[in-house]
């Protein structure tokens, strides 16, 4: 590899998406609350929309590989958003792992966890981010992005 072409890698912003549990059910799950697109759609759209990032997508429904995905690019990538659904509410183990990475990360929420049941109300992973957003659909993701550029 060229000096050239190694600036040029280096130049480009590395953002990952990381959705935990049931998210992989978007599109089909409470459409009156998560809406009716599928996460694998919307994520083309932002791929065209941010052409110059680099930006991947993970989802698990399992904690544990939410953390080791977290703990692998967390020391190398320059953005991370994570939506880890309901375990935002009870995973002290992904507020530790993500209080222990370097990447800063994004919370998004697709509802308005604030306007929902108490027990949505508390974040334990909001105190470790650097911001969060909720409320404003698949949206969120997108404005996630754009606070990184
Ligand atoms: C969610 C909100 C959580 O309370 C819920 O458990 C989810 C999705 C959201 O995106 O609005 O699974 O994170």
């Amino acid at each position: 590899m060229s000096i050239f072409e190694l600036i040029k890698t280096n130049d480009v912003l590395k953002i990952a998406i990381i959705n935990g549990p049931n998210l992989n059910l978007l599109g089909k799950r409470e459409v009156e609350i998560y809406g009716t697109q599928s996460f694998e759609a919307y994520f083309k759209t932002l791929c065209t929309k941010f052409p110059n990032i680099e930006l991947s997508y993970y989802q698990s429904n399992v904690e544990g590989e939410l953390i080791n995905k977290l703990h692998d690019i967390g020391f190398s990538y320059d953005g991370i958003i994570i939506n880890a659904g309901a375990y935002t509410h009870t995973s002290i183990a992904i507020a530790d792992a993500i209080a222990g990475i370097k990447t800063p990360v994004i919370e998004v929420h697709i509802s308005n966890v604030f306007s929902r049941e108490d027990y949505r109300h508390i974040s334990y992973l909001g105190k470790h981010c650097k911001g969060s957003i909720s409320g404003f659909g698949l949206k969120g993701y997108e404005m996630a992005i754009e606070s990184f550029l």
